[in-house]
C-alpha cells in the first residue's frame, strides 16, 4: 500500500505511518469493529464522492448495532472524510472510516472501552466497469455458509461478518476461482463475499431480498434505482443454486466491484461466458452515473 497523505484519528489527521493502535485494542481480539467502503471518483467537474449521506447512515447504524457510543455526529464525520480525502491528495480514492472498541480493559464485554473512529483513504483501481474486460469472474458456490441474523446483525457492516466472507474467498482462491458466492443456511443465494448478486434471465433481472441475508448494498440499491428508472423492473425474490446454473447473465454489485460480471460459477458456464449486453449497459450506465455524466442522479455525487 502507499503510504500517501494522512488518516483521521479521533479528530486529527495524523501521518499514514504514524496511525497506529495499541495491540491490546479490544476490536484486534474481539471483533468489534464496524467500517465502511466509499469512492472518490474523478469526474470530469472534480473529485466527487458517491452516495457520501448513504454510507454515513449505514456507518451510524452499524454502529448502534454494536451498542457503540460514538463520540462524532454524523456531520463530524462527514465532514472528516471529506477533509481526509482533500488532504491525501488524490483525485479519486477508495474511502475506509472504522469505528472500534479501543485499548483500555480486556475481556469480552467491549462497552468499558472508548469507540475510536478512524478514516483513512487509498488509491484502489476502478473495477471492470472502466477497464472494459472482456470476460468475467468465475466463482465458486461456497461451502462455507452465509452466517445470519440468528447469529450477528448482518445489516451492520462489522468485521466480524468478514471473517466468515473471509473463509469464503480464501476456499474460492485455493479452488483456482476468483471470488465465492455464498448460500444462507435456507440453502438459497445470498450474497458474494463482498458483492451483492443480481441475474438475468429470460429478459428479466432478480435479485435476493435482504431476508436472504446480503448486505443493504448502496451499489445494490443504486443499480435498482438505475434499471427503474430507465423502464425496466427488478425482482427482489430468493434465488437457488440452480437459478444461477440456468441464468442468461450474473452480475455483481459492490462499491469496490462496482458492476462485476461473473463468467462461470463452479463449472458451469454462464450464458456464452461473455459478459451479457445488460451487464454490459449497466456497467455503462453506473459509470455514467458515477462520473456525473447522468444528470438524474447527480445527486449522489459530493464535489470536494
Ligand atoms: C458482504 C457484502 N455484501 C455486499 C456489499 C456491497 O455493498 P456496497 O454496494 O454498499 O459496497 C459489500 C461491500 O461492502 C459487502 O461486504
Amino acid at each position: 500500500m502507499k503510504e500517501v497523505g494522512k488518516i483521521w484519528m479521533n479528530g486529527k489527521l495524523v501521518p499514514f505511518k504514524n496511525a497506529k493502535v495499541h495491540v491490546l485494542t479490544h476490536a484486534l481480539h474481539y471483533s468489534t469493529a464496524i467500517f465502511e467502503g466509499i469512492r472518490c471518483y474523478d469526474t470530469p467537474s472534480g473529485s466527487a464522492i458517491f452516495r457520501l449521506p448513504e454510507h454515513v447512515e449505514r456507518f451510524f447504524r452499524s454502529a448502534k448495532l454494536y451498542s457503540m457510543k460514538m463520540e462524532f455526529s454524523k456531520e463530524q464525520i462527514t465532514d472528516a472524510i471529506v477533509k481526509t480525502v482533500k488532504a491525501s491528495g488524490l483525485r479519486e480514492c477508495y474511502i475506509r472510516p472504522i469505528a472500534y472498541y479501543g485499548y483500555g480493559t480486556m475481556g469480552l464485554t467491549p462497552t468499558p472501552n472508548k469507540v475510536d473512529v478512524a478514516i483513512a483513504c487509498w488509491e484502489w483501481k476502478m473495477g471492470e466497469s472502466k477497464a472494459g474486460k472482456e470476460s468475467g469472474a468465475r466463482c465458486k458456490i461456497s461451502s462455507w455458509i452465509r452466517i445470519d441474523s440468528r447469529s450477528q446483525p448482518m445489516q451492520a457492516k462489522a468485521a466480524s461478518n468478514y471473517a466468515n466472507a473471509a473463509l469464503a474467498r480464501v476456499e474460492a482462491l485455493k479452488n483456482g476461482y476468483d471470488e465465492a458466492i455464498m448460500l444462507n443456511h435456507h440453502g438459497k443465494i445470498a450474497e458474494g463475499s463482498a458483492e451483492n448478486i443480481f441475474v438475468v434471465k429470460d429478459g428479466q433481472i432478480f435479485t435476493p431480498p435482504l431476508s436472504s441475508g446480503c448486505l443493504a448494498g448502496i451499489t445494490r440499491d443504486s443499480v435498482i434505482q438505475i434499471i427503474r428508472a430507465g423502464g425496466q423492473e427488478v425482482t427482489e425474490r430468493e434465488l437457488e443454486r440452480d437459478d444461477l446454473y440456468s441464468a442468461d447473465e450474473i452480475f455483481m454489485t459492490g462499491t469496490a466491484a462496482e458492476v462485476k460480471s461473473v463468467a462461470q460459477i463452479d463449472d458451469v458456464i454462464i450464458g456464452n461466458g461473455k459478459i451479457g449486453q445488460t451487464t454490459r449497459r449497466l456497467q455503462k450506465e453506473f459509470m455514467d452515473v458515477a462520473m456525473g455524466n447522468d444528470q438524474r442522479f447527480s445527486h449522489w455525487l459530493l464535489y470536494i
